[in-house]
């Protein structure tokens, strides 16, 4: 599943002066010598990069004790796909995709959900995480029926296609579904080339269980 993709000198394919600016690029600062994207599974991760990848979602997210990076959170990042931007070998952002069941009016569909996204605080702001979603929102096109995630930065995911999803979220369990109401408004959802017509973003929506955030 490796792939690489390196950009020189910028973080955008063509190095303009102008797509630099658009990707967040100080044109005042000295050029990174190399910003690399990477496609792995996590058995492809090597252990200091795994150890580099949660030091800098530990950093990202914080000490707040509701907002924190936890072990369930970087269990549920794994057995998918990460994309790993680094420069000049310093990882400074993640995201990962793994498969889920998502039903939607009781419909099950499978699902590349979204996980573990984060920039490095020092390096925020500089477009690296609009490249890193941008992989995933491609991968999750090509490989799924829809997309999901939870969230609380709607915007930063907006620009790229995501949209909110307005009705009310479950959760399922062996003795049945749950209503989780703290998620309602959190969730949200791309559509894919193989989404169903006719989905319809006001019906109910329901995850499979999983230990910490089910959402
Ligand atoms: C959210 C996060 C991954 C963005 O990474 P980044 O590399 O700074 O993002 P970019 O520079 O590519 O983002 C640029 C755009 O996203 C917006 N954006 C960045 N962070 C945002 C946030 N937390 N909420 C809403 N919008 C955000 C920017 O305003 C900008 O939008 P614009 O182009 O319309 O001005 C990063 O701020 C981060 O790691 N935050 C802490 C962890 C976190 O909250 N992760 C996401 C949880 S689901």
């Amino acid at each position: 599943m490796t792939s690489d993709r390196r950009f020189r000198p910028g973080p955008v394919e063509d190095g303009s002066r102008a797509a630099r600016h658009n990707a967040g690029v100080d044109e005042h600062r000295s050029l990174p010598e190399a910003i690399r994207l990477r496609r792995l599974s996590t058995p492809e991760l090597s252990p200091e990069a795994t150890v580099a990848i949660r030091a800098m979602l530990d950093a990202a997210f914080g000490n707040d004790e509701e907002e924190r990076f936890t072990d369930h959170d970087w269990e549920h990042a794994i057995g998918g796909l990460h994309v790993v931007l680094d420069i000049d070998g310093t990882i400074v952002s993640h995201a990962s995709v793994v498969e889920r069941i998502l039903e939607v009016d009781g419909r099950p569909l499978r699902t590349g959900y979204v996980e573990a996204v984060a920039t490095a605080p020092a390096e925020q702001a500089r477009g690296y995480g609009t490249l890193v979603m941008r992989e995933i929102t491609a991968d999750i096109h090509a490989r799924f029926e829809l997309g999901g995630l939870g969230t609380g930065s709607h915007h930063f995911y907006e620009r790229l296609g995501w949209r909110t999803w307005r009705g009310p979220s479950s959760v399922r369990t062996p003795d049945g579904d749950h209503r989780t109401p703290d998620d309602d408004g959190y969730i949200m959802v791309l559509r894919t080339p193989s989404t169903p017509a006719g989905l319809d973003e006001t019906t109910p929506i329901s995850c499979d269980w999983r230990a910490g955030d089910v959402w």
